[in-house]
């Protein structure tokens, strides 16, 4: 019989990508998000483009946080496992907003723990992130790297973690697999689905996109005088695709006896600067990205990318777009919805 997943955030970016490859898998899909930072639009293209296998997905607006809600749906509805996305990822946001940030992704994922305890379910993925690395002093980063956060988005993924490991100590039915992602991009070959982050873009491509379709006048580069091969930052860009396949392929390693509580990244190992990005997206687009050169951003890091070997060798997972691809189905999505979900609004 087909499983049935629970995915929170599944409106989201990574989610509705996640939500569809889990359709096409022959997956049973129930999504719940508050559509705080997502549209309800994206759900109907993920059941649009799952053909047949939409039918197998349901939508339910619900906010983590609210406990009676969840009970309600863990009480309908028997779920195999649970692929946890619900937050809210702006550092900066975070920063201003720290009690928002904490009651919203820690409180929100308590509740969650506490609701799939009491239903028997005990079988998690969870969306780290790279940001768990902080400024790594060499890399490859590697699963074994000390844990820091610079900002309390941050630190409610390494909090998260830690409650995760915790409740497996207490408890050895758990199986917990925490996913840090590296910097996802990219959309879904149809230019169907793709990011439309609410509000002025925090990170690099949804920034380079609004400039490309002419929203924005120009990209602010946050310094090129980093020790870097042109003085830009260097990050591990990584197909959203590729890592809704990751989270397959960790739903499968669930599936093992004796999984505990683990860690893997997801990311391609590769690191690429903002100027790459740029031209590798200018080469696809066939549009010219203005440039403004500016200071460093408080917080960032120099170079930071992944070491793949553990996801490679233990969930079988390895990243298989490239920059060129990750920018020509950016730049589909982009040139298809220039106002990504929504009608054209010009407050943001
Ligand atoms: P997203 O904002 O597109 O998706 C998150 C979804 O969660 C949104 O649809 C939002 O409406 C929903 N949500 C937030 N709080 C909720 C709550 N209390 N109850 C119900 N729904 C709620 O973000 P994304 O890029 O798809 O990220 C998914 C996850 O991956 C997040 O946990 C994020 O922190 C993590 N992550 C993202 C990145 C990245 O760069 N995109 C990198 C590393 C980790
Ligand atoms: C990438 C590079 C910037 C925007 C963030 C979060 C991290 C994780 C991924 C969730 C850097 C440069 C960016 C711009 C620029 N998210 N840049 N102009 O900083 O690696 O990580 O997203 O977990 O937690 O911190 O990604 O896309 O913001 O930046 O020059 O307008 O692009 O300085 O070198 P980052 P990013």
């Amino acid at each position: 019989m087909a499983k049935t997943i629970l995915v929170t955030g599944g409106a989201g970016y990574i989610g509705s990508h996640t939500v569809l490859q889990l359709l096409l898998g022959g997956f049973s899909t129930v999504v719940v998000d508050n559509l705080d930072n997502s549209s309800e639009i994206a759900i109907d293209r993920v059941r649009e483009l799952a053909g047949d296998f939409g039918r197998n997905l349901s939508f339910h607006k619900i906010d983590l946080r609210d406990k009676p809600a969840l009970e309600k749906l863990f009480s309908a509805t028997k779920f195999d496992a649970v692929i946890h996305f619900a937050g809210l990822k702006a550092v900066g946001e975070s920063v201003q907003k720290p009690l928002l940030y904490y009651n919203n992704n820690i409180v929100g994922t308590i509740t969650l723990l506490e609701v799939m305890a009491a239903h028997g379910c005990k079988k998690i993925v969870f969306s780290s992130s790279a940001t768990v690395y902080g400024w790594p002093k060499v890399v490859p980063c590697t699963e074994e790297f000390p844990l820091v956060a610079a900002n309390p988005y941050g630190r409610t993924k390494l909090y998260i973690e830690e409650i995760c490991r915790d409740i497996y100590r207490s408890d050895s039915e758990w199986k917990v697999i925490l996913l840090r992602y590296f910097n996802p991009v990219g959309a879904h070959h149809s230019g169907y689905i793709g990011e439309d982050p609410h509000g002025i873009p925090n990170n690099l491509m949804p920034f380079v996109q609004q400039v490309a379709v002419g929203r924005r006048p120009a990209l602010t580069v946050f310094g090129n005088d980093y020790n870097t091969k042109d003085g830009t930052g260097v990050r591990d860009y990584v197909h959203v695709d590729d890592l809704a396949h990751g989270h397959i392929a960790a739903l499968n390693k669930l599936e093992e006896a004796n999984i505990g509580c683990e860690v893997y990244n997801l990311g391609t190992g590769k690191g690429t600067s903002v100027l790459e990005m740029v031209a590798a997206f200018e080469k696809a687009s066939g549009k010219k990205i203005p440039l403004v050169i500016a200071g460093r951003r408080p917080g960032d890091a120099e170079v930071v990318y992944a070491s793949t070997d553990k996801a490679e060798r233990e969930l079988n997972w390895k990243a298989k777009y490239n920059i060129d691809d990750m920018c020509r189905d950016q730049w589909n999505w982009a040139s298809k919805n220039p106002y990504g979900y929504g009608p054209q609004d010009n407050s943001s």
